[in-house]
């Protein structure tokens, strides 16, 4: 059994006092919480604040983005080596918003995605479709492509200490869910991409989804056979509407 899992994405949302009082209400109510592991990314600065306070929960945190490099001039880039100093879990690569705001080709997810490996930190890689590729019915080579590139990499194995994330694009922040049967669609397609290669790491690795989930459609997603747990944004930004999803999972 997979065990389900509920990211929070934060984006660049927050400020020293909110993000305090949110961790604090996610704490407080995590008794509540009975399957799903929990996880908060932060963005870099408040990192070690997050850090600080969540060392007496079980409430897991990571980061946003990373460098694919390990040191030296790259002005502005926090490496993994850094983000390992704060104890930081996790990492999330190639979000859309990383890739169509910010140029980051499959290529450079692949190597962000090797960085964290090597640093032991746990990539979240993040896939998905734009509106247009879904209409024009290419959704499964998108996702594919952006997967075979870590693939290619680090090898099939490598995703036994990864998360995936399947984000579609149209649905992020938009209120436009995916149906539930539309993911588990292509949840089943990667996780059967990798099964091919490897049934063992098909059957372990976490693949969750992404792009307006919220307390009220998360119940019905996470009831999906392949969806094991959800990248959540907006809705992980206030502690109510955070633990009502996790309490689905
Ligand atoms: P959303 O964002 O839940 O606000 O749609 C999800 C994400 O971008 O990870």
């Amino acid at each position: 059994m997979r065990q389900t899992l509920v990211a929070g994405n934060w984006k660049m949302n927050g400020s020293k006092e909110s993000i305090q009082s949110l961790l604090s209400g996610i704490k407080a109510g995590m008794s509540d919480v009975k399957n799903a592991a929990v996880v908060v990314c932060a963005p870099y600065i408040y990192i070690p604040m997050v850090a600080e306070q969540l060392a007496d929960s079980e409430v897991s945190f990571g980061a946003e983005n990373i460098s694919e490099h390990e040191a030296g001039a790259f002005t502005g880039e926090i490496s993994a080596s850094m983000l390992n100093d704060f104890g930081t879990e996790y990492v999330i690569v190639g979000h859309s918003e990383r890739r169509s705001l910010y140029g980051e080709q499959d290529a450079d997810t692949a190597k962000k995605y090797a960085a964290a490996r090597k640093a032991g930190i746990k990539p979240i890689l993040c896939l998905g479709e734009s509106l247009e590729e879904r209409e024009q019915g290419v959704t499964e080579e998108v996702v594919a492509r952006q997967l075979d590139a870590v693939l290619e990499l680090e090898g099939v194995e490598s995703l036994a200490d990864a998360v995936i994330a399947y984000e579609p694009v149209w649905a992020i922040g938009t209120g436009m869910t995916a149906t539930p049967e539309q993911a588990q669609d292509v949840h089943k397609f990667i996780r059967g991409k990798i099964a091919a290669m490897n049934a063992d790491v098909a059957e372990k690795v976490q693949i969750l989804y992404g792009g307006s989930m919220n307390a009220s459609n998360a119940k019905e997603l996470l009831s999906m056979e392949d969806i094991d747990g959800g990248l959540i944004g907006g809705a992980s930004l206030k502690a109510e509407d955070f633990l009502a999803i996790c309490k689905a999972g």
